[in-house]
């Protein structure tokens, strides 16, 4: 019997395990495909520990995840965009993926370029539409200056990389261990922490025209000092903060379209955006892949291969 991610209460990672379940079957409209990565993301911890309950709740037992990357195993009846065999990037919102196999809505597929890795394909959907939500929200012309929070996180990397295509002079923070990363990317490093305003502000010579925060803690109220004003600040995380000073929280639920998804993999397949991948690991080892995410140190993103 195939294997699958799931758990049966809110906890911490020891709730995860990988049991085998019923082999799905695709009915009308739905397409089974076999998982060859699926990536992570800290939502789904989120989620887990029930942090979301009353605005995200679980069913249990639960399944996790969204992202994937796979073969096409059995197209159900009136399914005609995809065909056995077919290469796809896709996604789920029945938090499934993490799985040998997963049920998909045949609208939620897209092509995998040939030369996309696995990987890259794998875990490209909530990280990479999340980043184009926010990227988009800030709305960046050619000459803009934007500072990036975790800008070399799974959203963050992404981000960067987007604002950089739209022509905008991008400050990206992180950690001096990330900086290389930064550079080579075409994005001015800049350490987070005490005296972060202050290299911000050096970094920027001056003009600093928009604000994606991917991290939170107080991220929201750094880019109103710096004068960004409330309809160029983004942030996915700090949504007491964007209720509180009415800037924008655009994130997934906004681009989590199969047209949003296709466009990034071609951008990836035209090397205009890469996805660090920090580690993959097999479905088997689930829980220390999210160890390591709940680190939030990760370089892009960590995937799961079944
Ligand atoms: N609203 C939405 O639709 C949506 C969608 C996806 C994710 N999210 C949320 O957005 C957040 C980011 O997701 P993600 O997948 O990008 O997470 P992630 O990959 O875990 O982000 C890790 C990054 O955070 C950086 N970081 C750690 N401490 C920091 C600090 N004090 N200041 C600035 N950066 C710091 C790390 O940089 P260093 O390694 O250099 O320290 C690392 O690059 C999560 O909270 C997630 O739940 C929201």
């Amino acid at each position: 019997m195939p294997r699958a991610v799931r758990f049966d209460k809110y906890g911490g990672i020891e709730v995860l395990q990988v049991v085998e379940v019923e082999r799905p079957t695709a009915g009308p409209g739905k397409v089974l495909v076999r998982v060859k990565a699926a990536g992570i993301n800290p939502g789904e911890a989120s989620i887990r520990k029930g942090l979301f309950a009353e605005r995200w709740p679980a069913t249990f037992p639960s399944g996790q995840g969204s992202d994937l990357a796979g073969i096409v195993e059995e197209a159900g009846p009136g399914v005609t965009n995809v065909g056995v065999g077919d290469e796809v990037i896709g996604f789920t919102e029945n938090r499934a993926s993490q799985a040998e196999f997963v049920l998909v809505d045949s609208g939620n597929l897209v092509p995998r370029p040939g030369n996309v890795s696995w990987e890259q394909a794998g875990a490209l959907f909530v990280a990479g539409t999340t980043a184009f939500a926010a990227v988009r929200s800030v709305a960046l012309s050619p000459g803009d200056t934007v500072v990036v929070s975790g800008a070399v996180g799974g959203v963050g990397s992404i981000a960067v990389q987007l604002a950089r295509n739209a022509g905008a002079k991008v400050i990206g923070l992180a950690s001096e261990a990330n900086h290389t990363w930064l550079t080579d990317h075409g994005i001015i490093p800049v350490t987070y922490g005490d005296g972060v305003e202050d290299r911000i502000r050096a970094a920027s010579g001056g003009k600093i025209d928009a604000f994606i925060d991917t991290f939170g803690g107080g991220y929201v109220e750094l880019a109103l000092k710096l004068g960004v004003p409330t309809n160029r600040i983004d942030t996915i995380i700090d949504f007491a903060a964007a209720a509180k000073y009415g800037v924008k929280a655009e994130g997934n639920q906004v681009a989590a379209t199969a047209e949003v998804l296709g466009q990034l993999a071609g951008l990836l397949a035209a090397g205009r955006l890469e996805i660090p991948i920090a580690k993959v690991y097999p479905l088997a080892e689930v829980r220390d892949a999210y160890r390591e995410l709940e680190q939030r140190h990760t370089r892009g993103k960590i995937v799961l291969e079944p």
